[in-house]
């Protein structure tokens, strides 16, 4: 079985055809996914797909690139972060591609919902886009490494990915690494510790080849397993076991939650 650390469901791309997103899921051996909420204003529709689904679980935060939407308190977070069927806070972190500026307010945000996080007791999903070296910093200054989690669709150089690796947590490669011209991601799912790998599709975007440019969904993070399999001179079954008991060691309570 695999599972697909980071997916939204609830994209116009997708949120109409659920039924046949799980479908396909079953399909190809994938057995959970989580739907990663990037507002509180969304944040309905993803708990419905998580309540509805027994495959789907969720998380809670506001995405970095976000503006004009409501920004969420510690308390506000931790309280969301109860609802049954969520496992971790974020998306969060730091995106200085679509915000040039490197805007205070991301940091504050992302400060937010680290220290929410450890007030809530569960891991992090961060997304860190040409922001790395603020990213490791305030993860370090705000005491990340207390409850850990997933650095989503790395595409960091190997140094990031061992400081993150120091803080506790986890590497999450989407499709990117099947595209050839990913050298860096490539690189880095070698070296990643079988232990602390986990596999994701981002969808619906960044589709891994043969579906590249099409509509992602969480059914081709099959095609993300195999690549690493390859790249690293192991079966599909190996990066399948390893990755899906990662998950879980790292959202214990996923277990009991995931109906296999
Ligand atoms: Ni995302």
């Amino acid at each position: 079985m695999l599972v697909d650390s980071h997916c939204h469901l609830d994209f116009p791309q997708l949120a109409d055809d659920v039924e046949q997103v799980i479908g396909l899921m079953r399909a190809n051996d994938v057995g959970c996914a989580l739907c990663i909420g990037v507002s509180l204003e969304g944040l309905g529709r993803v708990l419905q797909l998580a309540e509805a689904w027994p495959m789907l679980l969720a998380t809670v935060g506001v995405h970095p690139e976000e503006t004009g939407v409501r920004e969420p308190t510690v308390d506000e977070l931790v309280e969301l972060a109860g609802h049954r069927r969520v496992v971790a806070i974020g998306e969060t972190g730091l995106d200085y591609y679509w915000h040039k500026d490197a805007p205070e307010w991301q940091r504050e945000r992302f400060r937010t919902h680290i220290r929410a996080a450890r007030a809530a007791g569960k891991p992090l999903v961060v997304h860190t886009r040409e922001a790395a070296a603020d990213t490791l910093r305030l993860m370090a200054e705000e005491g990340a490494a207390e409850v850990g989690g997933i650095m989503h669709c790395f595409t960091e150089s190997w140094p990031v990915a061992e400081a993150a690796l120091d803080l506790g947590f986890h590497i999450s490669l989407s499709g990117i690494v099947t595209f050839r011209k990913a050298v860096t991601v490539r690189d880095v799912a070698l070296r990643v510790p079988l232990d602390r790998l986990l596999v994701e599709t981002d969808s619906p975007y960044l589709a891994p080849v043969p579906y590249r440019g099409k509509t992602n969904q969480p059914a081709y993070v099959r095609h993300v397993a195999e690549e690493v399999a390859r790249l690293r001179g192991l079966s599909y079954q190996q990066i399948a076991d390893a990755t899906t008991a990662n998950f879980f060691n790292l959202f214990p309570e996923a277990r009991t939650k995931v109906a296999q």
